[in-house]
């Protein structure tokens, strides 16, 4: 019923007071809502945010401040500045005297805060492309010119991209935006753990010289969306040294490894990229619409710079001078308290506490006959499957013919359904193709990303999906040794479908 008045949409005259707006919201937007906070909600990447991000909400909106220029957002255009710059430092490390002087130097860009990953790595590739046709002065410039007369000018064959196949689809989306074309996206195969094969991509990078492509941009993803695992970056840019391409990290997911004592070697060579993204409202826990995008040159935006006549002059200090975006709202206060309130300690003990969990849960399945432990995990995303009784031998003898994986992805495909729709617990699933040649396996994801979600919790999770494979299967799945028991009611708030 609930359901019905979402899908009609409010009923009766309008306007109504805002008081019977409010009502509407309670009775039917909240209960309605997917719980993205429910700690037994283990497969999205985003999840339970601070509450104190709620209170400087109501300042955001009330404040109502634009970033793109500074007379619209004096004292927050500082702050974004600032909040760039230690994240800038969590990278590359400069020195004190290079951010005394370009964290708040009109001319340089440490960073760019965007609404998500996917506006990050397009305006990463924006200027990747820029800079690799050279630009001099407008005219002569690829955004002059179009990509087609540019390649022409400067005698390529084609522009290409390249990363691993495990890289995020808005490389794609980035390639048809700046005229590359998807086709020209070179994705590099993956190991086992979903990590860029490297004499691959030596061979792809080869194959580009011999043939005359320019190759704009080769992407390391430090925490890939489907597994979370980190391509081999310090190794990657010494290949994008060498072939003069600019060399972009994609660690919209795995950032925060680099505040943690214990991980941060998880992520060497992150400091050799041209450019960077880091997704806020994933692992640092701010509200949805905040990713940035790092720049090791302060000077390298300026390939994307534009100037208008009634705003973004030369001299005015406007951030919305080198950015995809135009009017932003005031994401850099949730960002800046994220980096004090929280900060780089707290962001440090959460990404290691999380980690220690999606080892916990591995473990667990190792141990239980019922799951296949499928990626063993590098950060917190945890690939498994279930496995009915019939095939368990088969699977520990590694004898699984391509029908029984066709079976398992079936069955585990319909247990991820079942489990999202009776809406107790949450995982996500993904389909492997890194894993058996010619056979797709569809694997359960749990993202380990809630810092309330506790071992009990991850307990019922399992339970839970036992229980449906039971239903599924007609028979009851064995259990060892009583590993996974339901340990407590559900969770009060979960009442989403999808939460
Ligand atoms: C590795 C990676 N890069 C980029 C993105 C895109 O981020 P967004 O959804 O914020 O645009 C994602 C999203 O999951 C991601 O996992």
């Amino acid at each position: 019923m609930l359901h019905n008045e979402i899908a009609a949409g409010m009923q009766g005259p309008s306007p109504v007071p805002f008081s019977t707006y409010l009502e509407f919201v309670g009775r039917s937007v909240i209960p309605e809502s997917s719980n993205m906070s429910s700690p037994r909600c283990i497969g999205h990447m985003t999840s339970a945010v601070p509450g104190f991000m709620a209170t400087l909400g109501e300042v955001v909106t009330a404040l109502n401040q634009n970033l793109v220029k500074r007379e619209a957002s004096r004292a927050l255009t500082i702050l974004e500045r600032q909040a760039l710059a230690i994240l800038h430092k969590a990278v590359y490390n400069r020195d004190e005297e290079f951010y005394a002087r370009h964290t708040q130097d009109d001319a340089s860009t440490l960073g760019i805060l965007n609404s998500g990953g996917t506006i990050s790595n397009i305006t990463a590739l924006w200027i990747a492309r820029n800079a690799s046709f050279g630009h001099c002065g407008e005219r002569e410039s690829v955004e002059d010119l179009g990509i087609a007369a540019a390649l022409v000018r400067h005698g390529y064959r084609r522009a290409v991209i390249i990363c691993s196949s495990f890289a995020h689809y808005s490389i794609q989306k980035a390639a048809g935006v700046l005229g590359i074309g998807e086709r020209n996206v070179l994705a590099v195969k993956v190991d086992r753990k979903g990590c860029m094969d490297l004499k691959e991509l030596e061979a792809t990078v080869e194959d580009c010289r011999r043939s005359g492509d320019r190759i704009i941009a080769i992407i390391g993803t430090a925490g890939t969306t489907d597994c979370g695992s980190i391509d081999p970056l310090y190794d990657m840019g010494a290949v994008a040294r060498a072939a003069g391409a600019h060399f972009h990290v994609d660690a919209a997911w795995g950032a925060p490894l680099l505040f943690s004592d214990r991980f941060r070697r998880k992520l060497e060579g992150i400091e050799l990229a041209d450019s960077v993204t880091i997704d806020a409202h994933k692992q640092f826990y701010l509200p949805l619409g905040s990713s940035i995008l790092l720049v090791r040159d302060p000077l390298a935006p300026q390939v994307i710079e534009k100037q208008t006549r009634y705003m973004l002059q030369e001299d005015s200090g406007d951030l919305g001078k080198r950015s995809l975006e135009g009017s932003r709202g005031g994401a850099a206060l949730f960002l800046h308290a994220g980096l004090h309130v929280i900060g780089p300690e707290g962001y440090g003990l959460l990404i290691e506490d999380n980690i220690r969990k999606a080892r916990l849960m591995s473990w667990k399945l190792r141990k239980m006959a019922a799951f296949e432990l499928l990626v063993p995990p590098e950060m917190n995303i945890v690939l498994y499957r279930y496995l009915p009784p019939a095939l368990r031998r088969a699977a520990a003898e590694g004898r699984l013919t391509h029908a029984d994986n066709a079976v398992l992805n079936q069955l585990n495909e319909r247990i991820q359904k079942v489990q999202s729709d009776q809406g107790r617990a949450f995982v996500s699933r993904t389909t492997l193709l890194n894993l058996h040649p010619d056979t797709p396996v569809l694997a359960l994801r749990a993202v380990l990303g809630n810092p309330f979600t506790t071992k009990a919790d991850i307990d019922f999770v399992l339970a839970d999906q036992m229980e449906i494979a039971e239903r599924l299967v007609g028979s009851p799945p064995a259990r060892t040794n009583g590993t996974c028991r339901p340990h407590s009611p559900m969770h009060e708030e979960a009442t989403g479908t999808d939460c």
